[in-house]
């Protein structure tokens, strides 16, 4: 069927929801919808959801509820919950939000068109949770980009694999994505010469364990892959999420020190420096292996950036667990962390687990922990004046910022990122969205970076 009207989609989560809710929109587009950035106008809202952690799924249910009203004034008015709290919850969505339309899975966007259909016939709270081993190909609807969603003219995510094995005993994923399964790399490599002839010039390849890509399908490794992508013209830049630690392997390390267009930046989630934390977590690797595998990926890229994530008050971690936790990041100086207090999720198995940690015990650790990193992001930051680094131009500066004088009409404040992931503003007269350019550190604070352009700029 064809439809009129305007579609809104709010998307919570991760990148791989930013990814799966630009294929909505192409669906939606598909189907005759415009996308909208006015929810008060809107004909179908889409609620894209994330269940990793409680107050994700709050959001969620919080977004959905506000339209009951909305919806006794225009009863024409489809609302759809999709993603990872849809797969959750399955029917049970109705009971808290009983004027919803759609529940929406993580494994069921081929048949979004369809249920659209059967609710415009008359069909009433639709269903889909169904598992599947198949990855959507959107290529089939729409192509990447076409939707006129998503604005950010440069960078755009692209999931290459989907779901998860590792049964991590905190995390949701396995349940709410599935099985881990891997896209073709034909696919991944047509998808991306798609947004490259648009402009894209900066890509992030997404999956939980991007590692394990193509091992159960028998097909190219990721360093392979990465290989593939770095030929394609007009990309510049290379990102990918996440690494496993366990899986970290000497290809890989070496694909990041060879590959020009993957950036010298690392994001290697850890979750906890305690040895015993990490078993119960059943992360696969110890303390020491996690820091013996930095050290070679130092020594091969001595200049990389490390990020990673963090769970503090996991079920039995003591003070002196978490004081393992604090001395990792004194250990390891990472340039940047996501630290998150441990929310129980009833379908994880540690939510049985005993001698769970206090809320209020749970926030102090985030706080010392944050408090403690501020100072390595502040001393990676600084450690940067005086250098030289390539910046890919994301547009104007939103904030005036000191240092910045208007010494010409032409002249702009500008800002993009370096190729470790660090926010650079500088003042410029020509440089345009998506150009590389070099700049000279001059200041750092303690989360962005302030220099001058050196020499021209180049695509
Ligand atoms: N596949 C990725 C992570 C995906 S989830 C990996 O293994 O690293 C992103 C982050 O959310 C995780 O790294 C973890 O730090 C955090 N997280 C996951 N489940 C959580 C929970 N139940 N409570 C708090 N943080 C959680
Ligand atoms: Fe979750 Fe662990 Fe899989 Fe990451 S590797 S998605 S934390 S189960
Ligand atoms: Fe959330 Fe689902 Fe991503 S649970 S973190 S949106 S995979």
């Amino acid at each position: 069927m064809n439809y009129k009207g305007y579609a809104y989609i709010n998307t919570i989560g991760c990148q791989m929801n930013v990814y799966d809710s630009e294929k909505l929109a192409g669906i939606l587009s598909s189907y005759g919808f415009e996308m909208t950035n006015e929810m008060d106008k809107a004909d179908i809202v889409v609620c894209n959801t994330c269940s990793i952690r409680h107050k994700a799924e709050e959001k969620a249910f919080s977004f959905l509820g506000r339209f009951a009203r909305e919806k006794k004034k225009r009863p024409h008015l489809i609302t759809v919950m999709a993603g990872c709290v849809a797969q959750q919850e399955g029917e049970k969505a109705f009971a808290r939000v009983p004027h919803l339309d759609i529940v929406l899975g993580t494994q069921a966007f081929s048949r979004f068109g369809q249920h659209l259909d059967a609710l415009k016939s008359g069909k009433k709270q639709i269903v889909d949770i169904e598992e599947s081993d198949m990855i959507f190909e959107a290529s089939d609807i729409t192509k990447s980009g076409e939707s006129g969603f998503d604005e950010n003219r440069i960078s755009k995510f692209i999931t290459i694999m989907q779901g998860c094995d590792n049964y991590c005993t905190y995390c949701v994923v396995p349940y709410v994505r599935g099985r881990e399964r891997s896209r073709s790399h034909t696919a991944i490599v047509d998808e991306i010469k798609i947004l490259a002839g648009n402009g894209i010039r900066e890509i992030t390849l997404l999956g939980q364990n991007v590692n394990s890509y193509g091992i159960k399908e028998e097909g190219i490794s990721f360093p392979q892959l990465l290989e593939k992508v770095s030929k394609v013209e007009g990309i510049a830049r290379i990102r990918f999420a996440t690494s496993h630690p366990k899986d970290l392997s000497m290809e890989l390390i070496h694909a990041i020190r060879d590959i020009d267009k993957v950036c010298n930046h690392l994001h290697l989630p850890v979750q906890s420096g305690s040895n015993k934390i990490l078993k119960k977590m059943n992360r696969g690797y110890t303390r020491e292996t996690y820091i013996e595998r930095i050290k070679a990926l130092k020594t091969a890229c001595p200049d990389i950036a490390l990020s990673t994530d963090i769970i503090v008050g996991f079920p039995s971690e003591t003070s002196e667990d978490f004081n393992d936790t604090m001395e990792l990041l004194r250990q390891v100086e990472f340039d940047s962390i996501f630290a998150f207090a441990y929310s129980d999720r009833s379908s994880a198995p540690a939510a049985k687990f005993s001698d769970q940690v206090e809320e209020k015990e749970k926030m102090i650790r985030l706080n010392r922990l944050l408090e403690l990193q501020e100072e390595y992001t502040e001393k990676k930051n600084k450690a940067l004046v005086g250098k030289q680094v390539e910046v890919l131009v994301e547009g104007e500066s939103q904030k005036q910022r000191d240092g910045f004088k208007k010494t010409s009409d032409k002249m702009k404040q500008m800002t993009g990122r370096s190729a470790s992931n660090k926010v650079v503003h500088f003042p410029s007269e020509n440089s345009a969205i998506g150009d590389l350019i070099t700049i000279r550190i001059e200041n750092a604070y303690p989360h962005s970076l302030w220099g001058h352009p050196l020499g021209a700029e180049k695509r």
